[in-house]
């Protein structure tokens, strides 16, 4: 694992002039914050050594290097989610990566759907904890003491400051932010009733299907965090109805827009 790591890196760190100290992952339907980034260079992942071969989707998204601003990012236009069979360490290999790169700061997006009776869909989430219902963990397996410990601490799975950051700028740009604890679950269908209200019990605010493995790597790896959910269908009993991908897409790219401002703001201010 260490070597494929190393190969990847080494083959991203000759591609651009650029140095980023900061990582993004787009989430579905929330690829626009791209427009907002001044590219340097855009590689898709197949021409990437080691990146894993979408099987499934037809096209696997690409890797940016670019600025925004004046600030150097690496943004993921797409992300690898267990779902698609990919192992957990598949998964969050672009995590490692960019470790490797010496990113220190990853910042991620992703739709789901609400559990707490106070968001409506449209509303955007800070992620401030986080429930991993997947079943199993990317650190599974040989630990590798170069990358972290073997017993990683989850106390703060999510920056409080960056946290208290992107409040503040959604204050300041009268953007209603939630906060809440996401629950992440391997999908692909979306939930029962009865599952959504098990996640509500549990202490979920909103349940989707990614982001819990690339958080939990990133934070073996010692790497500041930052989550952002957009609440795209309801979970909420009496308020359930039938929900899709399409639905899905449609509703996190009406809510982007504040999405891309509070992101684009909290990368200015780092
Ligand atoms: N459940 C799981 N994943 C999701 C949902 C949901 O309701 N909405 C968007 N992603």
């Amino acid at each position: 694992m260490l070597e494929t790591i190393r190969q990847t890196a080494d083959f991203l760190s000759g591609q651009s002039g650029l140095t980023p100290a900061i990582g993004i992952i787009l989430g579905t339907g929330l690829g626009g914050l791209v427009e907002e980034i001044e590219i340097e260079k855009s590689i898709s992942y197949e021409d990437i050594p080691n990146f894993p071969v979408s099987t499934v989707e037809g096209h696997s998204g690409r890797l940016i290097f670019g600025k925004i601003g004046q600030v150097e990012v690496l943004a993921m236009q797409g992300r690898f989610h267990y779902y698609e069979g990919y192992s957990m360490q598949e998964v969050t290999l672009p995590v490692r990566v960019m470790k490797a790169m010496g990113i220190e700061t990853l910042i991620v997006s992703n739709a789901s759907g609400g559990l707490n009776p106070d968001f409506v869909v449209g509303d955007i989430m800070v992620i401030t904890d986080q429930i991993n219902m997947f079943g199993d963990n990317p650190l599974m397996g040989k630990n590798h003491n170069e990358l972290g410990p073997r017993f990683p601490d989850m106390s703060e799975p999510y920056s409080k400051k960056l946290v208290a950051k992107a409040l503040e700028i959604g204050k300041s740009n009268q953007i209603d932010l939630k906060q809440g604890v996401y629950v992440g679950t391997t999908g692909p269908t979306f939930e029962t009733p009865a599952e959504y209200k098990m996640f509500r019990v549990l202490g979920g605010d909103a349940v989707g299907m990614s982001t819990v493995p690339e958080i939990i790597v990133a934070r073996h790896m010692d790497m500041t965090t930052f989550g952002i959910s957009i609440i795209t269908d309801s979970g909420v009993p009496g308020q359930i109805v039938e929900v899709s991908h399409e639905e899905v897409q449609k509703v996190a790219a009406a809510a982007e827009p504040h999405m891309t401002k509070v992101i684009k703001e909290l990368v200015a201010s780092l």
